[in-house]
């Protein structure tokens, strides 16, 4: 039966850009999604900044911009990364929107109704020189049990003691050094601790929703049961009631009937969810009200790290169910994910940057491929480890799935045509390929998709086994004078692989959506990608075999782990020892049909022997006149198709439309970069009067312009120049 399901994952804060965690649980989600919607259910997957708090307006105030101002910044920089992981949300929203101001008011007044609001006088450090009431994570003092200097508000970091910021001595805030005063404030909290919260979130923390999957993972559940004992009434409720106001100043969302009270950021997050898919709802023309009524069957699954359990699992729900509307159906809590053996930094991530990942021209699906065959069903952390990556990737992916196809296909394409055929017992192998996709299917839906992974591979070790025992190549070169029955073989054996690789990519789909993809428009001539069902439609034709994957390069891991500040260093070192910083005209892919414009908005910068600055890694070129500069006529282009360029790990070529009637064909060395259908459909700036040039992959007419460093060591990136939208093609750069 088809199912409805509203998918999201853990609203990021908007005041720093995606790490590797984010990425991770973001591609845990996105796998799911696709894999559900491959089994034919409806999914609407959704996602928003988590914008409000004091850390963002303390940042935002730091950077003398508004707090709008930097959210805007920053989700500005979340598609380059959803897009370059291929991570498919449906819609990415924001909680300072007016659909969750709306919804949280909407909310809180019907909790209110419902008599769970109520407020209290309480007392908290007060900075008296910034006039706002601080944070516990702004406070720091004396340890009152050790005596370690300067330990924050909540607990001590050298013997470990967990105390109140009141409990400190001689606290100080860490925003003015002040000492704070104790100032009594009044504050709304939510009556969690009324028995109606209780008994109902004993009960919904126990549950399982329509599918038979309970509503909480095992171990989450034992969390739970902490708080809120185990309903049997011999254990004892920890459960207290949730201050939601903060005092102004506060970027947040204003309490009604309340001035000056702002609801606490965490009220407003989890609102968020409704609020991207109440937007999301609005775009598609979907009934958004009928999907969160109680009884609607509607499933709602939110993935989360084990971090923020307790806001999900009691506050949320309750929240929910008070305010009537339907409750969660499933929490899905993931791990975190250390990198050799190192924990995370919830703030600065780990060592990997996602974005250097992607700079780099490591592909995503590398990624997506090590991250699912590391993850299953439980909460447990998650090792990125670089020598398990290169070898998953290229012994496993590589070596043995990729393996399969290019060796069977050049048999089929060669001595047939490209037509498949299968032995007698054709019906036993497609219901062998179903079965086996159904077991893959199962462990993706329960999240074992390290299971899933494991499973994959075992039957492409079979595949190859069988393909090697059979030796069609000595059939092959026996071919000429062989029988028929040697040709026939030739073709059995090799179609059987085929339908193996078939079957293997659709169970693998959901992981590597743009692999797959190509192996069933490209290889298979399907008009779209894969869904289940196809698992065990044997083919009967192949088109040629192009190339599906590269190996990683080890050394690109290497490069991963440089971290900037080296880089930098080496900039520096490398210049004051030949005394000149490296100049030139390179482009950082070594493509001199690229131009490299250095931009002052270049962070790294190198330094001359007499300490003058260079910036973007080469010196200033020599003055020009205002004639020399318009001997190049620089135009604005739409880049109308985009692909790279079989043979060449470098360049993608590009065609475009610079207002002239026709289309130019232009190869430009920025395939690190750029994934090509990244730049479909953008507006670029393109050296019109350049000469032709014939190059081994056709002749390229104009030059694409691009900002890079001179040193790709120092900063590999390459930035395509995007005019302002409103450019025509054709307009001229003067
Ligand atoms: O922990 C965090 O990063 C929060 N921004 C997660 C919020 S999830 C939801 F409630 F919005
Ligand atoms: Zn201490």
């Amino acid at each position: 039966m088809s199912r409805t399901i509203f998918v999201t994952t853990a609203l990021p804060y908007a005041n720093g850009s995606f790490h590797i965690g984010h990425i991770m649980e973001y591609i845990q989600a996105d796998i799911w999604v696709r894999s559900m919607r491959m089994a034919g259910h409806t999914v609407h997957f959704v996602g928003a900044d988590d914008t409000h708090g004091a850390p963002i307006m303390l940042k935002a105030e730091a950077e003398g911009i508004t707090p709008q101002q930097l959210v805007t910044r920053i989700a500005a920089e979340r598609p380059q990364y959803l897009q370059g992981f291929h991570i498919a949300f449906d819609h990415w929203h924001s909680t300072d929107s007016p659909e969750n101001v709306e919804l949280s008011q909407g909310i809180y007044l019907k909790l209110r109704e419902a008599g769970l609001i109520e407020t209290r006088e309480i007392e908290q450090f007060f900075d008296p020189v910034k006039g706002m009431f601080l944070p516990d994570r702004y406070i720091k003092g004396e340890c009152p049990k050790c005596h370690a200097k300067d330990q924050y508000g909540d607990s001590c970091e050298s013997c470990g003691a967990v105390y109140t910021p009141t409990d400190l001595i001689d606290p100080y805030s860490t925003l003015t050094q002040a000492s704070p005063i104790l100032k009594t404030s009044e504050h709304f909290f939510f009556k969690l601790s009324d028995p109606r919260c209780v008994e109902f979130l004993q009960s919904w923390t126990n549950g399982s929703n329509a599918q038979g999957y309970k509503h909480l993972q095992t171990e989450v559940l034992a969390k739970t049961r902490e708080w809120l004992g185990n309903g049997e009434g011999d254990s004892e409720v920890n459960l207290g009631d949730w201050d939601i106001s903060r005092d102004a100043p506060y970027f947040g969302i204003e309490i009604p009937d309340a001035p000056g009270k702002y609801f606490y950021v965490w009220l407003d997050a989890p609102v968020g969810y409704l609020a991207s898919l109440k937007a999301y709802c609005a775009k598609q023309n979907i009934d958004f009200d009928a999907l969160l009524t109680p009884g609607n069957a509607t499933e709602q699954v939110h993935f989360i790290g084990k971090d923020i359990v307790y806001f999900h699992a009691l506050f949320w729900p309750a929240m929910l169910k008070f305010a009537g509307r339907k409750t969660p159906d499933q929490l899905n809590v993931h791990g975190f994910i250390t990198v050799s053996g190192e924990k995370m930094s919830k703030s600065r991530g780990t060592g990997i940057s996602p974005l250097r990942y992607l700079q780099l021209g490591m592909n995503a699906e590398w990624m997506r491929y090590y991250i699912a065959a590391k993850l299953n069903a439980r909460v447990e952390d998650i090792d990125f480890n670089p020598d398990d990556f290169v070898a998953r990737v290229n012994s496993d992916l590589v070596g043995k799935y990729i393996n399969i196809a290019s060796r069977a296909a050049n048999f089929i394409s060669k001595y047939f045509d490209g037509q498949l055929a299968y032995p007698g017992d054709a019906a036993s192998l497609s219901s062998h390929w179903t079965q086996a996709a159904e077991a893959v299917r199962g462990d993706l839906e329960i999240r074992e998709y390290g299971r899933a992974i494991r499973e994959v591979m075992g039957h492409a070790d079979q595949i190859n086994q069988a393909f090697d025992a059979a030796q069609p190549w000595l059939i092959a070169k026996g071919l000429a004078d062989a029988d028929p029955a040697q040709r026939d073989a030739l073709q059995h054996i090799c179609s059987t692989a085929l339908a193996g690789f078939k079957a293997l990519s659709v169970m693998l789909t959901p992981i590597l959506p743009v692999l797959a993809q190509r192996v069933a428009t490209d290889l298979f001539g399907q008009p779209q990608s894969f869904v289940w069902s196809d698992a065990g439609v044997l083919p009967t034709h192949i088109n040629a075999f192009k190339h599906l994957m590269q190996r990683v390069e080890p050394t690109m891991l290497d490069a991963l782990f440089e971290l900037p500040a080296d880089a930098a260093g080496k900039d520096k070192a490398g210049a004051e020892k030949t005394g000149k910083a490296k100049a030139g005209a390179a482009t950082a892919a070594g493509d001199k049909n690229a131009a490299t414009i250095a931009t002052p908005s270049d962070t790294r910068l190198g330094a001359d022997a007499a300490g003058s600055l260079i910036p973007g890694g080469e010196p200033i070129a020599e003055t020009i006149t205002i004639d020399d500069f318009f001997k190049t006529d620089m135009r604005v282009a739409r880049i109308v198709h985009c692909q790279r360029v079989e043979g060449s790990t470098k360049l993608l070529q590009l065609t475009l439309d610079l207002g002239e009637g026709r289309h130019r064909n232009i190869f430009s060395g920025i395939q690190s970069a750029y994934q090509p259908e990244q730049l479909i459909g953008r507006l670029t700036v393109v050296v019109a009067n350049l000469a032709p040039r014939k190059m081994k992959f056709g002749v390229s007419e104009g030059m694409v312009l691009s900002a890079s460093h001179a040193d790709p060591k120092a900063n590999p990136g390459i930035y395509v120049l995007d005019p302002e939208s409103g450019a025509q093609p054709g307009m001229r750069i003067r």
